[in-house]
C-alpha cells in the first residue's frame, strides 16, 4: 500500500526520497526499503504486548530478508532474530548482531551448522527432530558446552493460507508430532541431557495468515500441551513461542489484522487457558509483517505487446528472478508508475518480466497510466521474500538494495555485475 506522499512533480516518494532520483542514481531493477516503516511495525508489536502486560520477545524471522544491514536495524531496535541456515547465521554475526539474541531454526540443520551455532553460543536452538537432538547432544558433549533449546511441535492446526505456506498441519515436514508420543519422547531426551536447557515449546502454523482463529487455537493448544508436560515431567515452559505468519496487504482483496488485535486475542486466550498457572513469556517470529510493506521494487518499463481485442503486455527489466512469488504462489501485487503518480489516463495491462518463461508475469492485470519505454514501475510491498528468494535465472544479475530514512538514501547491497555472475565458474 502507498503510505508516502507524492512529490510536486508527481513522483513516488519513499521515505522522503524521490524514487525517480533513486533510479537515476542506482539504476534498475532496484529494491528500496523505507526503514522507518520497519521500525514502526516493530514498535506496534512491542506496544501491543506491553498493553497486554505480557512478558514477550519479538524475534524477526530473517528468512524474509537477510542482509547485513537488516540485522543491524534489528540490533538497533533491540529485538531477537531467527536464522534458518549457516548462511543466515554467518550474515547476522558478520553484521555484529549479538549471538545470544539469535534463534536457530530448520528441519535439517547439518552437524557443521549446529557446531557453528554452538561455537558462537547462539541464544537458542529450536530442535525439530530426533536426528537433530542426537547430533546436538553429541556436539555439546564433545565441546563441553551448554545451550538453550526449544522443541518445535506440530500442533495439528491448518492455517488458511497457500498450501506452501502451511506448516502446522499434522502432515507437515516440521517439528515433533503432538498426536503421537513423539513430543513426549523428545521431552524426555532433552530434559535428561545435562548440556541442554529447555526454554520452552515452539510452533509455527504458517505464513500470510489473516484470521486470528488459528493463533487462538494455537495458544490454547500450546497451553494444553504444557499442562500435559507438567503432569508427565513436572515441567512448565518459561517460554511459549507462537511463530510468525501475520498477513499483510498486497492488494485490495487482502484484509490484514492489526498487530494489536492479533496480540490481544492471543493474550486473552492464553490468560484463560493458563488459569492459575504462571503465564509463560510469549515469543513471536514475524518476518513478512515487519519488512514486507516497507519494500518497493523499481523497474524500467521497456517493450510492449498489444494483442488486438485481447490484452496488452508491458514488460519491465526484471521479473521472476527478483520476485518469484507471483510465479510460485500466484501472489498478487499492485504497482504504480513512479514518475506518473496522479495521472488519469489509465489503461489495464499485464505486467510481464523479462525472463524466458511464459509464467514470468509480475502482475496479471493492473490499471496504470499510459506508459512509454523508460517510465518507472514501482511494485509495492515487495520487502519480504523478494530479495531473499532472488536468483540468477537467465544469468540476470541480482538488483541492488537501497535503504531510505529521513530523506537520506544509502546503498546496502551492491548490484551484481556480470563478473560476479562468473566469479565461481571454472574453465573446462
Ligand atoms: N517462524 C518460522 C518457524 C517460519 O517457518 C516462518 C516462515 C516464520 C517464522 C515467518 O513467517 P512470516 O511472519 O514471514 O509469515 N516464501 C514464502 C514464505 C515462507 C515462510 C516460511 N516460514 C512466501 O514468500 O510467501
Amino acid at each position: 500500500m502507498i503510505n508516502d506522499l507524492t512529490s510536486k512533480d508527481n513522483h513516488l516518494m519513499i521515505g522522503g526520497v524521490d524514487s525517480v532520483d533513486l533510479v537515476e542514481k542506482y539504476g534498475t531493477p532496484l529494491y528500496v526499503f523505507d526503514v522507518a516503516m520497519i521500525r514502526n511495525q516493530i514498535k506496534k508489536f512491542k506496544s501491543a504486548f506491553q498493553k497486554e502486560n505480557l512478558n514477550y520477545q519479538i524475534s524477526y524471522a530473517s528468512k524474509a530478508f537477510a542482509i547485513k544491514a537488516i540485522y543491524q536495524v534489528m540490533k538497533q531496535e533491540d529485538v531477537h532474530v531467527d536464522v534458518v541456515s549457516g548462511g543466515e547465521l554467518y550474515t547476522a554475526l558478520q553484521a555484529g548482531f549479538p549471538s545470544e539474541k539469535i534463534s536457530f531454526h530448520g528441519n535439517n540443520k547439518s552437524r557443521a551448522e549446529l557446531l557453528m551455532a554452538v561455537k558462537n553460543q547462539v541464544g537458542l536452538i529450536i530442535l525439530d527432530n530426533f536426528h537433530e537432538i542426537a547430533l546436538l547432544s553429541q556436539i555439546l558433549k564433545d565441546t563441553d558446552q551448554n545451550i538453550k533449546v526449544m522443541l518445535r511441535l506440530t500442533p495439528g492446526i491448518s492455517a488458511h493460507t497457500h498450501k506452501y505456506d502451511q506448516t502446522g498441519q499434522t502432515d507437515s515436514k516440521f517439528g515433533f508430532d503432538v498426536n503421537s508420543d513423539q513430543a513426549k519422547q523428545a521431552m524426555q531426551l532433552v530434559l535428561s541431557d545435562p548440556h541442554m536447557e529447555l526454554l520452552g515449546i515452539h510452533a509455527h502454523i504458517g505464513s500470510q495468515i489473516f484470521g486470528t482463529q488459528g493463533f487462538k487455537l494455537l495458544a490454547k493448544k500450546m497451553v494444553d500441551i504444557s499442562k500435559q508436560f507438567q503432569a508427565d515431567f513436572n515441567y512448565w515452559p518459561k517460554v511459549i513461542n507462537l511463530g510468525g505468519g501475520f498477513g499483510i496487504s498486497y492488494n485490495d482483496n487482502d484484509d490484514p489484522i492489526a498487530a494489536k488485535t492479533f496480540i490481544s486475542e492471543i493474550a486473552a486466550e492464553l490468560k484463560k487457558a493458563c488459569q492459575d498457572r504462571s503465564i509463560p513469556e510469549i515469543w513471536i517470529e514475524p518476518g513478512r509483517s515487519i519488512v514486507g510493506p516497507a519494500g518497493y521494487t523499481l523497474y524500467k518499463i521497456g517493450s510492449r505487446k498489444d494483442i488486438p481485442n485481447l490484452k496488452s503486455y508491458v514488460s519491465v527489466d526484471g521479473g521472476m528472478g527478483d520476485n518469484i512469488r507471483p510465479a510460485l504462489y500466484q501472489a498478487k501485487y499492485e504497482a504504480v508508475v513512479a514518475n506518473k503518480m496522479n495521472q488519469e489516463n489509465v489503461e489495464t495491462v499485464h505486467i510481464a518480466g523479462k525472463y524466458c518463461e511464459s509464467g514470468d508475469i509480475l502482475i496479471d492485470s493492473q490499471a496504470i497510466p499510459k506508459t512509454s519505454p523508460g517510465d518507472i514501475l514501482a511494485v509495492l510491498d515487495t520487502g519480504a521474500y523478494g530479495y531473499s528468494m532472488a536468483m540468477n535465472y537467465n544469468r540476470n544479475p541480482r538488483p541492488a538494495v537501497v535503504f531510505v530514512e529521513n530523506g537520506q538514501d544509502k546503498l546496502v547491497v551492491k548490484r551484481e555485475t556480470y563478473e560476479d555472475l562468473i566469479s565461481l565458474d571454472l574453465d573446462y
